[in-house]
Formats: C-alpha cells, structure tokens, sequence
C-alpha cells in the first residue's frame, strides 16, 4: 500500500474492547463492498479471551478475542490498523502501546474528553513511530469500497445512498464526525463520490491535522478535488493556507469553516467541540474564510452554498463516469425482520402452561402477583401446572397432604441411603439428590402410575378383587401398590391410615374402596401384603380425578404420562436433600459397606 493511501479493500483492523454495534457495522460495509476478506481480524478486549460471533453477510464468523495488544498483534501481523473505542482513561495506554508495536500503523481514538497533554505525548509517539493518529473524539473514517472505522457515515441505508460502496474522486476531511456523515450524502449527490472521509475529531490538539490530511489526499491520484470543512478556533486552517501558499496542495479545494454565526454573540462561545471556541479574531469562522479564499481556496458564501461550489468544481473536472457495481443487499437481522413482520418462522417448542416474557411470570394465565395475593398454595401452583386448571380446596389440600406423607421416610429407605452414601462420597446437592431420585422405581416410591392404572381398570372392568388377584399371579406380577417390607396388618402404615381418612371427605372414593378389597385378599396370604402408601396415592389420585369430573381420557393420559410417580419425586426430594445436608452438616466421612455385610461366595 501507497504511503498516501490509510486503507485499502485488504486492510486488516483490530478493535480495541468488544463493541459489538460498530464491529458488525464494519462487517457489514466490507460485505456491500463485496470484500473477500472481514476488515475486522481480532478484537482486543483487556482481560478476556475467547472468540466473539458475528455476521459477514448472511453467514456467520468467529473474531478471535485476545486480552492483551501484544498478544493479538502476534497472531495477526498483516493487521495494520487499530480502532481504539477505550474510554478516555485508558485509551493513552492502549493508543501508545499500539503506535509503539511493529504492525499497527494507524490508531483511530474515539474517545472524547482525552486530556490534551496526553494526545500530544502519543502525536510525538506517533510522530516517532512514523505512524498515524485519527481522533481522538471522531467517528473516525471510512475510505469508499475499501474500508470503514467502526459507526462512521452511520446507517447501511445512508452508506448505499452516499455511494460509498465505490471509491469515487473526492478526499474529504473535516473535524467533526456528525458533518462528516451529512458531507458524504452531499457529496454523493453532487459529486461522484467520497474516495476517503477522515473526521480528525474536535479537540484543540487532533492526532493528525487536516492539513496531513489534505497532503495525503494530494499524492494520491485517484482524488481529483479535495474538500474541507473547519471550525472555528484553533489554527488548523492556517496551516493548510500556508500549504496553498507554497504550492503544496495543487489539487481543488473547496471548504467552508462553520461558526460565521459567532459574530451575534458578545462574548467567548464554546462550541460542543473542545477546539470549538471563540477567542482570538483570526480564529474565527470569517477570518478563517477569508483568508482560505485569498489563497485561491474555493470558499462558498455560506453553509447552504457549499453543496453548489462542490458541484460547480466537480463538474468543471470533467471526470469520466464512475462504473456502478452491483450492490448486495445486506440480509436482515432477525429481530429487525420481525419487527417489520418481514419473516415468519415456525418455533422449535409449544409451552402451554407458564410465560415470562411479560413484566412478571404467568402460571396458566395467572400473573405472579396474583398467586400471592389470593394466597394460592403448594396445591394450587402443582394443579396450575400440572393439571392446567384450578382444583377445588379439598384436591389441593390432598396433594399437600400427599407431599408431607411421602417427603422421607427415614435414612434406611433405599433412595434416601443412596443420597447418603453420595453425599459421604463428596458429591454435591444435586448429584447427591439425584442419586437418590434415582432409586425410585418399581418397587420403591415409583408404583403409583401402575397402582393407579391397575387397580382402576380391575375396577373398571367389573372384577372381583379376587378375581384381580388371580389374574395377576396368572401373569406372574406383583400387584403395584401392595406389600411393604416392614409395614403389615399388626404394624400399619400410619400414613396409610392418614391418607384413608382424609379420603372421607371425597365425593366418591370407589377405587380406594375396591383396592381396600384386594388387600383383603392378599392379606390372607401374607401379613405384610397391605396396601402401601404407593398403592394408597394412586388410587385416591383416581378417585379425586372422577370426583372433580377429569373425562376418562384425562385420568387415562395423566397415569400413562406418568404424573402420579412424580408426587413422590417431588415429595421425597424434600426429604432427599434433607439428608444431604445432614450428612454434610454432620461432616461424615465416605462410606465403605463393611465386608460382615455382604456374603462373598466362591
Ligand atoms: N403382589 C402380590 N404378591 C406379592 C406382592 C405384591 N405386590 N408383594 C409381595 N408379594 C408376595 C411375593 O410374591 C412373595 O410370595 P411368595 O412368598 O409366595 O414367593 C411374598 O409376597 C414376599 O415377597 P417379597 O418380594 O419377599 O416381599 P417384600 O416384602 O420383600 O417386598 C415390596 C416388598 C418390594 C414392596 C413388594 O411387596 C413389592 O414389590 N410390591 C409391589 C411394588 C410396590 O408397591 N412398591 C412400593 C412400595 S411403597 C414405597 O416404596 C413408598
Ligand atoms: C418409603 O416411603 O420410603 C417406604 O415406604 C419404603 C420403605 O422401605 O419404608
């Protein structure tokens, strides 16, 4: 790449901190001007490492992320230019670091508000360095068809009308960033387009003048008219006088310097720009215009005339046309697309029965705040959730009842033993918890959907519980719901009982009357074949669903999807944890079965 030239269509930048807006802003310009290569090559974001995503036209990229300058730099020696969006604090550190490597040749510092005697100390870096600094305070810049400093000339739609897409004839610089972007659409109209737009940024001290700008516009061929726009303060545009004087710049310029209007004021004016102040006379706007026109600049009569002098030097080049290319359309973000009701999608998931999208959670429809000021219980929220209606008090309160029954039953219980010896092997809560969830199966905790299923249909059908229990040890099963390894008709199961009673106040209750008939039977063959508190949940569950009218088709779907097993998931999870943490508060130490206990055979 020529000296004259910043950037070209292979430029290669690092972007200093992970703004995410202005690096896709600039992947964006690079896939309109049909680059083959992302300008971005790395992000530097102190700290942190990784890879950031984003899009280069429709297809999506990984930009590695280093921690430190040096680290990237490394990694990536074609890089040449440095986009610094570091607050003003630490962007002298970052700036100095970067002019002072081997590889970055350019640094653009967004950030305003730098103190000045920090710019100077990096200009002499630079100047050492034989390096380049755009801003502080700019938007940076953007060299047409090649590349683009982060947000400069703001949205792709103004790009694509500014044409800026393409290199045209003219070099542009001004101080302010916001200018810019409005001179590249008068640019775009009234002449063939921007070759290079530099905002040098507003402070009193710019890391590089518009005057360094102008020489490099000067040497390169490919810019026909030169065109400036100053401010008042500061002397930059004496500097370009001076040049004109000596020749230096042969090429057109035309400029205006903004802030005529401060002659209305009585006093000092500070501008928003920190270079943009009233003082001296021949530090304003008029001096300034003044003094550019009697070196043969081509100043207009004000603002407004600026666009028409433009015009007139363009047209009076009389340059070929510019070949048009072809402009791809940037895809649509997603969200934007939605917004516009540009695309539809068909959605991955179906949820019927909980949304936080809104300000509070719903549970079925029913906002948070509500729950909890209708004082809606553990009942009401499982009767929301699981069975997508609002059950009567007696069902809720059966299964909270449920709940209490069946949250432990001491340590010996094979779940609750296996969540122990978890737990005493060092495995954390959930680990612990889940190996105990583990154990609940066929015959421990995990009978309810099939003493529900069985002894309903048994019931359903007409049998006799004789009959039922016939059949069953005709097809070789235990029946689900009956029989307990310490529980028995001399030794009843309290909960059992509890649960029986509470039953009392259903409106009907068949199954439980019809299961209460097996055990009698099979309590004639044993004395512990009672019917368990699996059984006993399972049939109430059925009982409580006819009473609160569920079709036959419900209650058939709620045991086969297997909702009853989960009331004592839910249940003894309570009661699992629970000796986690009773296991860890007591710091026990790994278990180890002793070998006394266990019969080793040949
Ligand atoms: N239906 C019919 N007969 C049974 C049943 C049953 N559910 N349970 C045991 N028997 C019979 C056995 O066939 C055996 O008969 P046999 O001596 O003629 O061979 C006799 O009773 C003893 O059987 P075991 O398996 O030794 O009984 P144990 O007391 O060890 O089993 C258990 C208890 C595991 C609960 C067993 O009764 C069972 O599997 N029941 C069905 C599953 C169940 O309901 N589990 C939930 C229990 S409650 C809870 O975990 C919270
Ligand atoms: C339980 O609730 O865990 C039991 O009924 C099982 C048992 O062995 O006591």
């Amino acid at each position: 790449m020529e000296n004259h030239n910043l950037f070209s269509r292979d430029t290669e930048a690092f972007i200093y901190n992970l703004k995410v807006a202005p690096i896709q802003r600039m992947l964006d310009f690079d896939y309109i001007c049909k680059r083959s290569k992302p300008s971005v090559a790395a992000i530097i974001n102190p700290g942190n490492s990784g890879y950031h995503k984003a899009f280069f036209g429709t297809k999506e990229i990984l930009i590695p992320v280093y921690s430190k300058i040096s680290d990237a730099v490394t990694a990536h020696s074609h890089a040449d230019v440095m986009v610094n969006f570091a607050s003003f604090r630490s962007a002298y550190s970052s700036s100095k670091e970067a002019l002072e490597t081997k590889t970055i040749r350019t640094v653009a510092i967004i950030a305003e508000g730098m103190p000045e005697r920090d710019v100077r100390q990096l200009i002499s870096v630079a100047k050492k360095n034989n390096k380049i600094i755009i801003g502080p305070a700019t938007v940076g810049g953007i060299a047409a068809g090649a590349f683009r400093i982060g947000n400069t000339a703001g949205t792709i739609e103004n790009i694509i009308s500014c044409k800026l897409y393409r290199a045209g004839s003219v070099g542009f610089v001004s101080k302010s960033g916001g200018l810019t972007n409005e001179m590249c659409n008068v640019l775009g109209r009234t002449t063939d387009g921007v070759y290079e737009a530099i905002a040098i940024g507003g402070d009193r001290y710019p890391g590089s003048t518009m005057l360094e700008h102008m020489l490099r516009f000067e040497q390169n061929p490919e810019i026909k008219m030169i065109v400036g726009l100053g401010e008042l303060g500061g002397d930059e545009e004496y500097a370009i006088i001076e040049a004109k004087k000596k020749g230096k710049i042969t090429k057109p310029i035309v400029m205006w310097v903004s802030g005529t209007c401060t002659k209305i004021f009585p006093g000092e004016v500070q501008f928003g720009h920190a270079g943009a102040k009233t003082g001296k006379l021949e530090e304003s706007a008029d001096a300034k215009n003044k003094a550019l026109r009697d070196v043969g600049v081509i100043v207009p009569n004000s603002f407004e005339d600026f666009d028409k002098k433009i015009a007139e030097v363009f047209a009076s080049l009389k340059l070929p046309a510019k070949k048009e290319p072809e402009v791809p359309k940037l895809p649509l973000d997603y969200d934007a697309a939605v917004k516009k009701s540009a695309v539809r999608k068909p959605t991955n998931f179906i949820s019927t029965i909980s949304d936080d999208r809104g300000d509070e959670p719903y549970y079925v429809g029913i906002p948070m705040s509500k729950l909890i000021e209708n004082n809606y219980s553990i009942g009401d929220v499982i009767s929301l959730l699981w069975f997508k209606k609002r059950l009567p008090e007696y069902a809720t309160k059966f299964i909270e009842m449920c709940i209490i029954i069946a949250a432990d039953h001491g340590p010996a219980v094979s779940g609750a033993h296996n969540a122990i010896v978890a737990a005493r092997a060092g495995k954390d809560t959930v680990s612990s918890l889940c190996s105990g969830l583990l154990t609940i199966g066929p015959r421990f905790g995990g009978a309810i959907d099939d003493a529900a299923r069985f002894f309903k249909e048994a019931c359903d059908k007409g049998l006799s519980a004789e009959q039922f229990v016939e059949d069953m040890k005709k097809q070789g099963m235990l029946i689900p719901g009956i029989g307990h390894r310490i529980k028995s008709a001399k030794n009843p199961d309290k909960r059992v009982e509890l649960l029986k009673e509470y039953a009392k106040s259903f409106p009907s209750h068949k199954y439980l009357d019809y299961a209460l008939a097996v055990e009698q039977v099979t309590l004639k063959k044993a004395d512990n074949l009672i019917l368990n508190v699996d059984g006993c949940i399972g049939v109430l569950f059925v009982d409580l669903f006819d009473s609160c009218k569920f079709s036959k088709e419900e209650i058939d779907e709620i045991v086969e999807l297997g909702y009853l097993n989960g009331i004592f998931v839910l249940a003894r999870s309570i009661g699992l944890m629970g000796h986690v943490f009773d296991q860890k508060r007591l710091k026990q130490p790994l278990y180890r079965h002793p070998w006394d206990d266990i019969l080793f055979l040949p």
